[in-house]
């Protein structure tokens, strides 16, 4: 007999465990980030569209809004190529806790407005210290699954979602895309709403990201 059985329930699978003679449930979780200081604004609508296919599926999701904390950028002190701990130095903000749940997740995704064609200072913060230390502590998110979710008024959008995606693949993660570039186009809170080929991305992005976690899972 071999060592493992695998069974799913929707996204959710059992795993039988040969010692015990028992099948573990084993359920997937993201956790996804906000960029955006407006809490309801476009990038949470855009952000929910993709949590609400995840949930649909059975995955387990984590919703953090950074937008409105006080977070510090990368200061290049290498204390982590150093310790290979998996923390920063910087102990004085949320980062470190942020980074255990980029670890200990399955999959991670960052959503960000678009300000000044680029992402927003804190979403920056997180992805400068999140890949010094996940790289020097032993490519820690290695093979998770990742996405960015782009909130526009006008133009920029790519550039966000590009510079998002290079933290994905510097660490090794697999990228999922959607039916068109993950951006949705609106000005004031909930104007994306209106962008109906932005909500068709979000949720075809969402029902992908839910069929490569299963997928890997295997
Ligand atoms: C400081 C700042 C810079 C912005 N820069 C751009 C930009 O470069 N291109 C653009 O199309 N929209 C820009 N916008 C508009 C926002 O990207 C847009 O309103 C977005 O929907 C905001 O998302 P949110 O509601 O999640 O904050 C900017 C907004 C602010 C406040």
């Amino acid at each position: 007999m071999k060592n493992s059985i695998t069974f799913y329930q929707d996204i959710n699978y059992y795993k039988f465990n040969n010692h015990k003679k028992n099948f573990k449930l084993v359920k997937m979780k993201v956790v996804l980030f906000n960029g955006s200081p407006r809490k309801a604004g476009n990038t949470n609508e855009c952000l929910n569209m993709v949590m609400e296919e995840l949930q649909a599926a059975g995955i387990e999701c984590d919703y953090i809004c950074i937008g409105m904390e006080k977070l510090h950028g990368c200061i290049s002190c290498y204390k982590c190529v150093a310790t290979k701990d998996k923390t920063c130095a910087q102990k004085d903000d949320k980062i470190n806790e942020y980074i255990e749940k980029m670890i200990e997740a399955d999959g991670i995704i960052f959503g960000s407005p678009t300000y000044v064609a680029n992402m927003t200072t804190n979403m920056k913060a997180l992805l400068e210290r999140a890949v010094m230390v996940t790289l020097t502590s032993g490519n820690l998110l290695k093979h998770k699954v990742g996405a960015a979710v782009v909130a526009v008024r006008r133009a920029g959008a790519v550039h966000v979602f590009s510079s998002i995606n290079y933290f994905f693949l510097i660490s090794q993660m697999v990228v999922v895309g959607s039916s068109y570039w993950n951006l949705g186009i609106g000005l004031a809170p909930g104007e994306v709403n209106k962008d109906r080929e932005g909500v068709r991305t979000f949720k075809n992005l969402g029902k992908n990201f839910a069929f490569v976690l299963q997928k890997m899972n295997a």
